[in-house]
């Protein structure tokens, strides 16, 4: 393997959503290609890119992130085809009832878009990427850049969040930065994410299609493509065993920030709650809010989309102001809000009232 990074410096390459220079995007699929790490923009979060067909270049990933080796990654097509060749199913046959027809139905609704399928991985995927698991997640991702860049790499590319591990996931190039500065060899920055929440995560290889993880395509959008296919929801548990994870998004301590971080469920409670020296408030969803002490820094985010555009940019941004906590009040339990209740379950522990 060639090194890339001598000095462990990490570039920027500033990058226009609608590219017109081919000489960027082949710059950066190079560096994919000699085995180095990429970070760029997804339509959820920013991605640490490798090229998925090359075990050392993804070890890279996990050692950049600390993240542990027992976590799959997410594979990344450029396309439909491309995607294919990562599983052992047909994306692109219809036929009724087998594995292979749910992943074609969900693939011509949802991609590209932010919807990972879990399926029978193929030969191509090597075991490191997906922690020696007999199954991989595969996604085509929305933005053009995202798309030529692996295209011109020929290869699909593993890309968890661009953020170190257990963090919250990045949302902007310099949040890339802070994160993995001097630990990857480039960063294309090409503006916030759309979205900003990551991919809703599917199994499909158990019997009933599970999601794994919430996100931007609901429950009822996968059930509807699915023609009425009852779709269970794993749901949050409080503690997965580190040693068999079904999918480690769902561990318990996740997306957090540094900053001791506590969930209030209800606004009324926030009557009854010991504010330390110094807090932050961030309220997600339409809430009463009693009246509070004087001084504590409020961020309210109102709508789904709102919340899910700016929660991560918000957390950092909480996490950097030195507070004592940052006290989240979770949106209403409703399948709009699924995704962001998921996340700031795990970014927060409960407030125990009568602790
Ligand atoms: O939106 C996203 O999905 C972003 C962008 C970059 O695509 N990626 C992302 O990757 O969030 P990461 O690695 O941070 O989260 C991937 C999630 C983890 O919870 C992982 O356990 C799960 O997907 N996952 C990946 N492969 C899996 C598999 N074969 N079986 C079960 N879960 C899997
Ligand atoms: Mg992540």
């Amino acid at each position: 393997v060639r090194v890339l990074n001598v000095h462990r410096a990490t570039r920027i390459i500033s990058i226009e959503t609608d590219n017109s220079d081919p000489a960027l995007i082949r710059e950066a699929a190079d560096i994919l290609r000699a085995g180095g790490l990429v970070a760029f923009a997804t339509e959820t979060v920013y991605g640490l890119g490798a090229d998925a067909t090359n075990p050392e270049a993804v070890a890279k990933i996990y050692e950049a992130k600390g993240r542990p080796a027992l976590n799959p990654l997410i594979v990344h097509a450029a396309g439909v085809e491309m995607a294919e060749a990562c599983v052992v199913a047909d994306l692109r046959v219809e036929r009724r009832g087998d594995v292979a027809s749910l992943a074609s139905a969900l693939a011509a609704d949802y991609w590209p878009g932010p919807l990972t399928l879990v399926l029978p991985r193929s030969g191509m995927i090597p075991d490191i990427v997906t922690a020696g698991l007999p199954t991989v997640g595969v996604r085509v991702p929305r933005p053009l850049i995202a798309r030529q860049l692996i295209a011109e790499l020929g290869r699909p590319v593993a890309a968890p969040s661009a953020n170190r591990s257990t963090g919250v996931s990045p949302t902007l190039a310099w949040h890339v930065l802070k994160d993995l500065d001097g630990r990857i060899d480039l960063i294309l920055d090409s503006g916030q994410t759309d979205v900003g929440l990551e991919s809703t995560v599917v199994d499909l290889t158990t019997r009933e299609p599970r999601i794994l993880r919430p996100g931007p395509v609901t429950a009822a959008m996968i059930e509807r493509s699915l023609g009425g296919l009852r779709v269970h929801t794993a749901g949050h548990r409080e503690s997965v065993s580190p040693e068999a994870p079904t999918s480690p998004g769902q561990l318990a301590v996740h997306y957090a920030p540094t900053t001791p971080t506590v969930r209030v469920e209800t606004a009324g409670d926030l009557a009854r709650f010991r504010w330390p020296d110094k807090a932050v408030l961030l309220v997600v969803g339409e809430h009463d809010l009693p009246p509070l002490p004087a001084g504590i820094t409020r961020y309210v985010l109102k709508t789904p989309e709102r919340a899910a555009h700016e929660l991560y940019i918000v957390l950092r941004q909480c996490d950097w102001m030195d507070a004592h906590a940052i006290v989240v009040v979770p949106p209403p339990d409703r399948p709009e809000w699924a995704a962001i209740r998921d996340r700031l379950a795990r970014a927060a522990r409960p407030w125990e009232k009568d602790g």
